[in-house]
């Protein structure tokens, strides 16, 4: 009998994708593709099947583990990397949670490059300006990269291509990560520096540094005073990392000079759909928008072809494994809060 997996928060993308290499690398599960955001009130969908694969708007907290617990569901593949959806020492013992470690970090980092050159440059007013047949320029000023010092937070995969991305453009790169790579600094010429630091010296910070307990508002009232007036601020990582609220104080006060929006606090609501006709209730989200300095994208850093193709493999696999009943090498383990999970010597995690 095929096996069943239950897909919540569906795009047709995710199907054309998942179906194609679900016949190509021969899996052949049986998939039932859910519009739906995982959550305690749509868990009872899963019911009858053997995995439930989500997304990162997809909300996998102790209820929802509790209940897919009682259809005996024993895994949740995540087609993320990320897993700051997932109440992990609610599903530690009683449920495997696995995620796609690695899918493309050039692409979130060159959408975060992109977020920069636009904001910078302005190429997506200026569009709406020609597309009008209007040629001014007034209002349209960038500055040069070169020479110019980008502070990066968090230096894992996506934060090293970054790095190496901006220095392309001749800029000066500062890091800071509580794990800092002393190889990759010295063949890069990255210097670690202090959070304080970074947040004195910077004309651009960008954030590659997971949603954690530590880094939850990372970018808050206090940090932004550090600042310098004009500086830009890229958030491709979580929504979580920057308080919304002092964001939108100081972009009102003038004290920071732009800011490039792929994750938004409060996004599992409004993005990946169309609310092009409907009323938008989130005044925080509607004042972000009002900004002609804030570029807004819909979490689509991971929205390449080679990275849904990776998504795609790996999460198959990762189901596979566990159907299998082999070793699970991309579980999410709560005890080490990682991948792979560092307690792998002592035997199994649960
Ligand atoms: P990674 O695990 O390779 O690197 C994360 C780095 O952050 C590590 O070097 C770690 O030491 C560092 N870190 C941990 N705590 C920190 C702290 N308190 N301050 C500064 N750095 C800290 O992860 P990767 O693949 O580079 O992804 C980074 C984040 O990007 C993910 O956690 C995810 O939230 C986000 N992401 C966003 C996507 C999008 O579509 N916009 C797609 C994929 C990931």
């Amino acid at each position: 009998m095929k096996k069943k997996i239950a897909f919540y928060d569906t795009k047709p993308y995710d199907i054309e994708v998942f179906d194609t290499l679900n016949k190509n690398l021969g899996f052949n599960y049986s998939i039932s593709y859910f519009r739906e955001h995982l959550t305690a009130d749509t868990a009872i969908l899963s019911r009858g099947h053997n995995a439930v694969c989500a997304f990162v708007n997809d909300s996998v907290d102790s209820k929802v583990i509790e209940k897919l617990s009682q259809y005996k569901i024993g895994l949740i593949a995540l087609r993320s990397a990320g897993y700051n959806n997932v109440d992990l020492k609610a599903a530690y013992g009683n449920i495997h949670i696995v995620r796609v470690p690695e899918y493309s970090p050039h692409a979130v980092a060159e959408h975060a490059a992109a977020l920069i050159l636009s904001l910078n440059r302005k190429t997506h007013r200026a569009s709406y300006r020609t597309k009008d047949r209007n040629f001014n320029i007034n209002g349209l000023m960038g500055f040069d990269l070169y020479k110019k010092t980008a502070g990066i937070i968090g230096t894992g995969k996506i934060g090293k291509i970054m790095i190496e991305i901006l220095k392309g453009f001749g800029m000066e790169l500062i890091a800071f990560d509580p794990h800092p790579d002393s190889v990759f600094a010295g063949e890069t010429g990255v210097k670690y520096a202090s959070l304080d630091e970074l947040f004195k010296k910077s004309d651009i910070i960008s954030l590659h540094c997971p949603l954690n307990r530590q880094t939850f508002q990372i970018i808050n009232a206090e940090s932004i005073s550090k600042m310098k007036p004009d500086v830009m601020i890229i958030n491709t990582g979580r929504g979580k990392l920057i308080d919304t609220k002092a964001l939108i104080d100081a972009l009102k006060e003038k004290r920071i000079g732009s800011a490039g929006l792929d994750v938004y606090e409060e996004e599992s609501e409004y993005f990946f759909e169309d609310f092009s006709n409907q009323i938008i209730s989130d005044d925080m989200l509607l004042r972000l928008l009002t900004f002609p300095n804030v570029l807004i994208t819909s979490h689509q850093g991971f929205f390449t072809r080679e990275a849904m193709q990776n998504i795609a493999d790996t999460t198959l696999r990762n189901i596979g494994d566990y159907l299998a009943g082999k070793k699970l090498v991309n579980e999410v383990c709560y005890r080490c809060e990682d991948t792979p999970c560092r307690r792998e010597k002592e035997g199994k995690c649960f």
